[in-house]
């Protein structure tokens, strides 16, 4: 560690980091534009300007290392003014379209100009022209005259996907942000870009003006997509998700992710299924909650007594938290009472970055908790081959990626059973099938933990408050206990739930609750 001085106080930071870094990391305020943690330094911006002790001028401080004994200056009046100097330059031809601009209140140009700038223009002359609404990809739309140049999201092509769509074009004052002939902005995480701009001038199509951003409520959170799980703030208002934005967690996901999990947040909004409902005379109709149960336990609870439970399978959801596997796991065997079940993980594409195939957030909470494992001798393609030879007649299924697992043979498969009681959030072709329909809720209503492919285990925390709605895990206690279990008095309440997880799998024993924190914490050896 190097010791420093930073206007008149000493603060401690590791010997030969770059300046701008570490004293961010102290919460010491400098602004800058060009500077990203997570890109090289390109030093353009000039906005990032302190006065180090015995240099002869101002110095970009991103492109500064520390020296053990430096006195640095982030706020005389010299530095000010050179502050000031390079926002009076970059406001030089920046479009007065804040009131129309998605990054309006969390736009860099805006704060520090509000922070640093002056007040008035000097100058009358009109500003540069230049195009307002180029379609550079199918995901991000750029305005050109609101790009300061910074290039952070033309490093982020080069060094993060490097895909190098984007480039500056020209020289001087006519340089332009802009893509390569014929190469759209469209890798996997093209979004991204927008992220990083600090100005607006790269936007998400899918945000392009839906929403002030300072009627959003954010709540940190984890991505539903894939088993990566990286960490993002869910951004809501009016009872919606509008957006996902990636969090930074070194250990998971940096400061990205990928543009398909950012944008599959819709299924929170859409189709969902609110009224529990229950076959009558070969249709669906809504019944109370009590009512839905009621028929769910008679009808499961006669079928779990047939062939010691052979007649009965659960097919279980990878998308439900730990904590509510792990009831569903002691609902299957105890009240269900059958060994057959299996985890239904829908795989697909994926990169060497930060796509996994394995596309939900919890296979691998599911497989830890035992809810799949190899003793069972049993998986989907199992529980397929028994409603094949009628040997199974029932099931209990959460989630609908089986729907998807077994193709086009499913609706065929699933008029064979007897009983189908499908536990849901959507509207599904599978639920429409079903003699019971329960409605779950989405990742954004629960609180909760999952566990990554990595084994980090992360919580995800409730966006929307879902009113009335029983969340997976009560539905379980509430069908167990119709099943006959003795299950303790009292609501599904996950921070209880998961202090039991860590009194029962050994790999969890070493975190809590609290101590999972923002970050999420790794689990340790079985
Ligand atoms: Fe240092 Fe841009 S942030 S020059």
């Amino acid at each position: 560690m190097a010791r420093i001085t930073v206007d008149g106080a000493p603060i401690e930071v590791p010997d030969g980091s770059m300046l701008l870094p570490a004293l961010l990391d102290h919460g010491i305020q400098i602004p800058h534009y060009c500077f990203h943690p997570k890109l090289s330094i390109d030093g353009s911006c000039r906005m990032c300007m302190v006065r180090v002790e015995g240099m002869p001028k101002l110095t970009i401080s991103c492109n500064t290392p520390v020296r053990d004994g430096m006195v640095v200056d982030t706020c005389g009046p010299e530095v000010a003014k050179a502050r000031q100097g390079v926002l009076e330059m970059l406001l030089l031809n920046h479009p007065l379209d804040c009131p129309i601009c998605d990054q309006a209140g969390e736009c860099y140009l805006q704060d520090y100009a509000f922070e640093y700038g002056t007040r008035r223009a000097r100058t009358q002359e009109p500003r540069r022209t230049l195009l307002k609404r180029v379609d550079v990809g199918p995901r991000v739309v750029l305005d050109q005259e609101r790009c300061i140049l910074c290039r952070r999201c033309v490093r982020f092509c080069r060094e993060i996907t490097k895909t190098r769509e984007l480039g500056v074009f020209n020289l001087g004052d006519r340089s332009v942000l802009d893509i390569f002939l014929g190469e759209p902005l469209a890798n996997n995480y093209s979004i991204c870009t927008a992220d990083i701009c600090p100005v607006g001038a790269l936007l998400s199509k899918d945000f392009h003006h839906a929403m002030r951003v300072w009627f959003l409520d954010e709540t940190e959170s984890v991505c539903p997509s894939c088993a990566n799980g990286c960490n993002v703030k869910v951004g809501t208002a009016r009872r919606s998700v509008y957006r996902l934005l990636p969090r930074r967690n070194d250990h998971v996901n940096d400061t990205w992710m990928c543009d398909h999990g950012r944008l599959t947040y819709r299924f929170v909004n859409e189709r969902r299924l609110r009224e529990p409902r229950v076959r009558r005379a070969g249709s669906l109709v809504p019944v109370p909650w009590e009512d839905a149960l009621d028929e769910a336990a008679r009808r499961l609870g006669a079928l779990a007594r047939v062939d010691g439970g052979g007649a009965l399978a659960a097919i279980v959801s990878p998308h439900l938290t730990n904590e509510e596997l792990f009831v569903l796991g002691r609902m299957i065997a105890g009240g269900l009472r059958t060994a057959q079940r299996a985890v239904a993980v829908r795989l697909g594409a994926a990169d060497d970055f930060l796509i996994k195939a394995e596309k939900a957030a919890n296979g691998r909470g599911a497989r830890d908790l035992g809810l799949t494992t190899a003793a069972d001798e049993i998986d989907v393609a199992g529980i397929r081959a028994g409603i094949e030879t009628g040997r199974i007649r029932g099931l209990f299924v959460t989630g609908t990626d089986v729907w998807e697992l077994w193709g086009e043979e499913s609706a065929a498969l699933l008029a064979r059973l007897e009983l189908l009681v499908v536990q849901t959030a959507n509207e599904h072709p599978l639920a429409a099938r079903a003699d019971v329909v329960l409605p779950g809720l989405t990742f954004a209503e629960k609180d909760g933990t999952f566990t990554n492919s990595a084994g980090r285990v992360q919580r995800i925390r409730r966006a929307l408050d879902p009113g009335e709605q029983p969340s997976d895990g009560e539905i379980f206690l509430r069908l167990g206990r119709r099943l006959g279990m003795e299950l303790p008095p009292g609501r599904f309440e996950p921070a209880e739930v998961f202090a039991e997880i860590t009194r029962t799998i050994v790999r969890y024993r070493d975190l809590s609750w609290n101590a999972l924190g923002s970050l999420g914490l790794p689990t340790g050896e079985p």
